[in-house]
């Protein structure tokens, strides 16, 4: 675990600190199973995430934290299972139309367009922007919590730093204008301080009303940012954990009750 960077609880929020969720459910996943050809990455899952609140799912390398969040986006298929937003399902395969619905993801890898110009990302973010009301972000709130979008946006996107880049691709999610955004492994290969600018910058989304539901390889640092983590291993949530539950416990499911795999992952 080693280690982690300071200042990652959320401030107090006008819709409390992340935990505070209304009773009513945002998004709802019942059941959910993807399977690719013959191997179930995911096998029967149930989440939620209720309004205003940020959610967290942790586990090990090949758990099925991705395809869950890209089965809850439609970029994979669900092989069976229900996933709502509002009471609304979401018909599969169709990211698009879920992104109009409100849901922002940031994938694994950030996946920006090296090429292309920090602003020509930010301009795909806001091609999938509703129409339907005000935007909760405009250029200055996003050049605000990202000044990097700001300062380097006639850069080459491939250019910039790794944290730089995940900023960028949290703020082309957020010109989508989502009510929820789903955020995986925000914290790969950086460093402790851009760790912590991106946790910042989360908690800010938060306080200005966007639900998250934010996977992790990360265990200490998610128990402690969200208000529930649901645990994933093998494709099956194992049990929900909190502030309060023991680090311990988390990473004692991940191997089991067999110690000697323990041992084996500790050589
Ligand atoms: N496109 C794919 N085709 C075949 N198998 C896949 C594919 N994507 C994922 N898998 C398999 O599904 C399982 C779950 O993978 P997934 O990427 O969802 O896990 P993860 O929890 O996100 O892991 P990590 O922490 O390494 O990102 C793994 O066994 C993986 O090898
Ligand atoms: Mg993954």
């Amino acid at each position: 675990m080693g280690a982690e960077p300071a200042a990652m609880t959320p401030p107090g929020a006008p819709l409390g600190a992340p935990g505070a969720a209304s009773s009513r459910a945002l998004l709802e996943v019942e059941d959910l199973e993807v399977t690719y050809g013959r191997s179930r990455a995911v096998e029967g899952i149930s989440l939620s995430v209720g309004e205003g609140e940020v959610v967290g799912i942790v586990g090990p390398n090949g758990a099925g934290k991705s395809s869950t969040l890209r089965a809850i986006m439609g970029a994979v298929r669900r092989s069976g299972g229900q996933v709502t937003l509002r009471g609304k399902a979401l018909a599969p395969g169709r990211p698009e139309n879920i992104a109009r619905l409100g849901v922002a993801m940031v994938p694994e890898g950030r996946h920006l367009f090296a090429s292309m110009t920090v602003k020509e990302n930010l301009e795909l973010g806001r091609l999938a922007r509703r129409r339907d009301r005000r935007p909760r972000f405009d250029d200055g709130e996003v050049a605000e919590l990202f000044p990097v979008a700001e300062e380097f946006r006639d850069q080459r996107a491939g250019l910039l730093s790794g944290g730089q880049q995940q900023q960028v691709a949290i703020a082309r999610a957020l010109l989508a204008d989502p009510d929820l955004l789903l955020l995986d492994e925000p914290s790969l290969g950086l460093s402790p301080t851009a760790v912590a600018a991106v946790f910042s910058a989360l908690a800010h989304i938060h306080e200005l009303g966007v639900s998250i539901l934010l996977v992790e390889q990360r265990a200490e640092m998610t128990l402690e940012f969200c208000s529930r983590s649901y645990v994933l291993v093998g494709g099956r949530i194992r049990f929900e954990a909190d502030r309060s539950t023991p680090i311990q416990t988390v990473i004692d499911s991940y191997f089991g009750a067999d110690p000697s795999a323990r041992s084996e992952l500790r050589r």
